[in-house]
């Protein structure tokens, strides 16, 4: 056997130039915390998988490693899409990489000719370092198919779901502009097309309103505020970003759109159906609805964070205590390797894992005379669970050194 291949479940990946997943990475492919009942993810999840009923079916069984294909082709993403790079995703080789999202399987799910479904998951990104980003979270999709036949049950549903959304404490607002510059599809029946547009709204309008409705009660009676703006995804059309109002900002909580038909065709859906789609991130809403002040604290095994938790209930996060922080500086000049901040990223959560709680780069400057190049980072220290000494920091911070210089050969100052 070759030593230099990677084995991910007992299959085995001849390592290239596009390998770049790590152990670090890869130990997060078997925690599946979306399925563990008490778990904020897992409550997320169901909640949703609640609101919409029975008639949605729920898949969850999908494992992380797709084809390039998947995660971008089929969905019609152009060859230079920046997604696609080694610095932003995770590639076991150029066959083979972790999802960036849930929609890389849209396609087969779609092919299966389940007409309405949830499909959720943990998917990868290589990103920065802070609060709110973990290479690792979770996405659900859900989607729905509409055949000619169900075109007037499909109206009336959509009186329905208006009816009910009047009566509860909900402000939305559209600010999209569709049919304009967020065009419907010319090969569209265009009555079917503006029903199931209709139907993507209020569907998903009545879904933030049962996530997020109590919370809004809570804080003073005033309406949640909802907002529709334009977005543009290679495989919707029309296509949108929804956003929530929440502590005065406006957060992002979805994707979504009208699926291209071109893309639907693909997965031999006869033509003359028409569905929607959406994506949204679950850490993001389990943030939210159980004040969950860090996106680590989702991994920890500790029994102070599993719990205060248990299926169904959306409660209030007890912080158990805040352990002190260790702040240190790293800074390097490169030598004739191009280093990705991300990285540098990757190599910090390789030897400190969840130890870190936030990477700043604080300086990059080229000199004007002799042409080097210096970058310098912050990495803030800290772990969730106990005070980290002195001596471990330091460990751990002189091992990050040493990797930079000897993958890229960097000289530390
Ligand atoms: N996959 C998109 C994202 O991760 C969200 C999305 C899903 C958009 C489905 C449209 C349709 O941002």
């Amino acid at each position: 056997t070759n030593l230099q291949d990677l084995e991910v479940n007992g299959v085995r990946y001849q390592r290239d130039e596009f390998t770049n997943v790590r152990p670090s990475i890869l130990s997060h492919l078997s925690r599946n915390i979306y399925l563990q009942p008490n778990h904020p993810i897992a409550i997320v999840r169901s909640l949703i998988e609640n609101h919409f009923g029975s008639s949605f079916t729920p898949i969850t069984s999908l494992p992380p490693i797709v084809t390039p294909r998947q995660n971008f082709d089929e969905l019609e993403f152009p060859a230079d899409h920046p997604g696609r790079r080694p610095s932003d995703s995770y590639y076991l080789n150029k066959d083979w990489m972790l999802r960036t999202h849930t929609s890389a399987h849209e396609i087969q799910v779609f092919r299966s000719g389940i007409p309405k479904w949830l499909l959720s998951a943990d998917v990868y990104r290589r990103d920065e370092i802070d609060r709110s980003h973990y290479p690792v979270f979770h996405q659900m999709e859900g989607a729905r198919v509409v055949e000619p036949v169900d075109m007037r049950q499909l109206a009336q549903e959509n009186k329905e779901l208006e009816r009910a959304l009047g009566k509860v404490n909900i402000e939305v607002e559209d600010l999209s502009s569709t049919g304009e510059k967020n065009p419907y599809q010319p090969w569209h029946n265009k009555e079917h097309a503006l029903l199931v547009n209709a139907n993507l709204k209020h569907s998903l309008n009545g879904m933030i309103y049962a996530l997020f409705g109590n919370l809004a009660a809570q804080r003073g009676g005033k309406p949640l505020q909802v907002r529709w703006i334009d977005a543009y995804f290679p495989w919707t059309g029309p296509s949108y970003e929804v956003e929530v109002l929440f502590d005065g900002k406006w957060l992002e909580i979805l994707g979504c759109g009208v699926m291209q038909q071109a893309a639907l065709a693909r997965s031999s859906v006869p033509s003359d159906r028409v569905a929607w789609a959406f994506g949204l991130g679950l850490e993001r809403i389990a943030m939210v609805l159980f004040q969950i002040p860090d996106i680590r604290l989702f991994w920890s095994q500790d029994p102070r964070f599993l719990q205060q938790f248990s299926a169904g209930q959306v409660t209030q996060f007890k912080p158990y205590s805040k352990y002190p922080n260790s702040s240190k500086d790293i800074s390097f000049w490169l030598k004739d390797v191009e280093v990705h901040e991300n990285d540098v990223y990757d190599i910090v959560r390789e030897v400190a894992g969840e130890l870190v709680e936030e990477v700043k780069e604080i300086d990059r400057f080229t000199h004007p005379s002799t042409g080097r190049s210096s970058r310098a980072y912050r990495i803030d220290y800290r772990s969730m669970e106990r005070t980290l000494t002195n001596d471990e920091v330091n460990t751990l911070h002189s091992e990050i050194g040493s990797r930079l210089r000897d993958l890229f050969s960097v000289e530390l100052r």
